[in-house]
């Protein structure tokens, strides 16, 4: 591809607008293809809900968005960036990834790149996604078109680490077409490129990276768990242990989201296809999935099982609006269901499928602050003193206000 190749991401999420965004403003030609209206709409109109582009950098472009898939028809590359979740067994569901590869399929031309940057397990790009655009394009894979894999690193809500400061993992199938890719994303990316051994090795390399996550934050839940028991604060532990230059600095909490408590799910899926059991992933996430009944156990059991619960925090994390896979929605269901009347607050959500409330419509049986937005980190512990009914408890788990101040006046306090 001697001129600059056309783009069309597919699926302008977290993951595709910020891409999209960088090819655009190194001056090549980029379509974004989504099938939800409202994403376009908004997009086209100049805002991003997801907050990862502020909408000056949308006006600094050119960008055409559409839910029009005939755009594809043109592109020299085509790069997907659909969701791959998991069902409610915890099974990888490449629903999405498949339908976008049908799209793709029917409308790619010849000599098309076809990229997908999901997380996924190894073998879904080669086995699962090219059969598909075979199947729809007619197209001969490896022939007549080429496939390629490059994961997305990002961090939501993260603005240091933006996609053209992460080093690009990326792989071809063949090596013309992983040529052509470093040199596209090498374009965009100033941290350099990775030029990985094959498309199962990226596609492996991502799924670990979350899974060693999961399995970091486990270990530290794991070890709160046991200090709780033993009547020490984990917070002093870890402080103490984490003064050794060689000991691993991560905090106890829930682990939600769409991309660290999913992924280590694909890695089970492709070890139990090859007749494989894994102990280490599969007891990271077990760990990590029982947090939110944990906190449920704890406030209960300081409550007297009934009562006003406020949750702090709905997102999945702190400073941004996704709520996806939030386990703040674990906590307020069993709360609910065990009877307690439960009003969630949230500065970065406006979600209004559970019953809303702040701290002014106190005093609670139990304040449960669960995520670190920044707003809570300002908050005065006075404050949700005063929210909290007398003997009440306050259950903060990310260790944001000042314990002595809780129990000096009378509250119960808690924390992972
Ligand atoms: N969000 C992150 O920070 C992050 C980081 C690294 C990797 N990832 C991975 O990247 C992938 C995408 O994640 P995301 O967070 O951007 O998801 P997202 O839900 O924010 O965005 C995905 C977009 O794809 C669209 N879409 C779904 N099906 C489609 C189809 N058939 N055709 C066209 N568009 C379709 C959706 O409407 C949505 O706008 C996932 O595999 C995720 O695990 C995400």
């Amino acid at each position: 591809m001697d001129k600059k190749p056309v783009i069309t991401i597919i699926g302008l999420g977290y993951v595709g607008l910020p891409l999209a965004h960088a090819f655009a403003k190194k001056g090549y030609t980029v379509h974004g293809f989504d099938i939800n209206e409202g994403r376009i709409k908004e997009l086209s109109g100049g805002h991003d809900s997801t907050n990862e582009l502020e909408d000056s950098q949308l006006a600094e472009v050119t960008m055409n968005f559409s839910t029009d898939a005939s755009v594809i028809k043109e592109c020299d590359i085509v790069i997907l960036a659909i969701p791959t979740p998991v069902d409610e067994n915890k099974k990888p569901d490449l629903t999405p990834i498949r339908k976008a590869s049908e799209t793709v399929g029917k409308n790619m031309k010849k000599g098309a790149i076809i990229v997908y940057e999901s997380t996924v397990y190894p073998g879904t790009t080669e086995e699962i996604c090219g059969p598909i655009l075979e199947e729809h394009s007619g197209l001969t894979c490896g022939k007549d078109f080429t496939l390629g894999y490059s994961p997305e690193r990002i961090n939501p809500g993260d603005k240091e680490h933006t996609v053209t400061k992460i080093m690009k993992i990326v792989a071809g199938q063949d090596s013309k077409t992983t040529d052509i890719l470093c040199k596209v994303y090498g374009d965009i990316i100033t941290a350099g490129i990775h030029r990985a051994a094959n498309i199962k090795t990226a596609e492996m390399a991502k799924a670990i990276e979350n899974a060693q996550r999961d399995l970091n934050i486990a270990y530290v839940n794991e070890v709160a768990m046991l200090c709780h028991k033993i009547g020490i604060d984990s917070s002093k532990v870890l402080d103490a242990a984490g003064t050794k230059w060689n000991f691993l600095k991560f905090n106890p909490g829930l682990v939600g989201g769409h991309c660290i408590g999913v992924d280590p799910y694909y890695l089970v899926e492709k070890a139990e296809q090859l007749g494989m059991d894994t102990h280490v992933i599969s007891a990271g996430r077990k760990v990590n999935d029982g947090m939110a009944q944990l906190v449920v156990d704890e406030v209960l059991e300081a409550i007297g099982n009934k009562g006003k619960v406020l949750v702090m925090g709905l997102t999945f994390k702190e400073d941004v609006p996704d709520t996806r896979n939030s386990q703040s929605y674990a906590v307020i269901k069993a709360l609910q269901n065990a009877g307690c009347d439960v009003l969630a607050d949230d500065p970065q959500s406006d979600d209004d499928n559970v019953p809303r409330g702040t701290l002014s419509d106190g005093p609670y049986n139990a304040i449960v602050l669960l995520v670190k937005h920044q707003e809570y980190m300002n908050l005065a512990t006075e404050d949700v003193i005063s929210a909290t009914k007398e003997e009440g408890l306050i259950y903060d788990i990310k260790h944001i206000l000042d314990k002595e101040k809780v129990i000096s006046a009378g509250r119960k306090y808690l924390s992972l």
